[in-house]
């Protein structure tokens, strides 16, 4: 069977030329369906450029990217955006919820792209936010949530459709240790539910929860390796 993820030799060149910046250096990598999978590096190693390419957000300068075995610089620009719909859910840092919208909204938005009638996003969306233990929150607007609320707000809105892939980057980075644990906690339900999960993330105790660390520095992979800790 196809790897959900494989990629191939890639690179990402910003700025080709003088001041060019290379933020991805050859990175070989492959994920199967249903890992649970951490990419640890410092501050500018290119972890955020490489979540940018697994998410079809945007394309490698060379080097070729297979998505469930297909090449994804010969999809166009529809199709890339229909992967993204219907396959990944992404997760920021920064929430990027809409302030004037209740929690219930918020997750519901995206839902009316995929083409979901009314009640099931609805229906969708409380199931998510039940999920991320917000149902006492749903009227609430982000202004009158806590950054770990407002984050579990982004993870309701990112898991509502049922995404197989959950592409996280820093989703903690703003939280205290309590909110990051329930966060993992989260993320690793999804990871048992069946889901495809990558964190990224610059924190060792963060990245020690997850099944697989794959270890970045300088646009290359340092390292990849199995947690033996992790419990199924
Ligand atoms: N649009 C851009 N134009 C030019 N250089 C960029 C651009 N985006 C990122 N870079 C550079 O590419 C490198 C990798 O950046 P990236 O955002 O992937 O790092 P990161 O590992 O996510 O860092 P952080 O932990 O700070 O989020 C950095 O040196 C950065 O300065
Ligand atoms: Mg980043």
């Amino acid at each position: 069977m196809e790897a959900l993820i494989r990629v191939e030799n890639l690179c990402k060149i910003y700025n080709p030329g003088e001041n060019e910046v290379r933020a991805l250096d050859h990175i070989h990598l492959v994920i199967e369906e249903g890992e649970f999978v951490a990419i640890i590096g410092q501050s500018g190693s290119g972890k955020s450029t490489l979540m940018n390419m697994l998410g079809c957000l945007d394309v490698p300068t060379t080097g070729k990217y297979y998505l469930n075995g297909t090449d994804v610089s010969t999809m166009t620009d529809n199709e890339q955006s229909a992967v993204r719909n219907k396959e990944i859910g992404f997760i920021f840092q920064g929430f990027n919820l809409i302030t004037n919208l209740t929690a219930l909204e918020n997750v519901e938005l995206p839902l009316i792209y995929r083409g979901i009638d009314k009640k099931t996003r609805r229906e969708l969306s409380i199931q998510a936010l039940e999920m991320v233990g917000l149902e006492h929150r749903m009227k609430h607007k982000p202004s009158e949530m806590s950054g770990g609320q407002q984050q579990r707000v982004a993870i309701a809105r990112a898991i509502a459709a049922k995404p197989p892939v959950i592409l996280a980057d820093e989703p903690t980075g703003n939280l205290d240790s309590a909110s990051s644990r329930e966060i993992l906690k989260i993320l690793r339900e999804l990871h048992d539910g069946g889901r495809t999960v990558i964190l990224i993330t610059h924190d060792d105790g963060i990245a020690a929860q997850a099944k697989r660390v794959v270890r970045i520095m300088d646009g290359k992979i340092e390292s990849d390796f199995i947690n033996e800790n992790f419990s199924e």
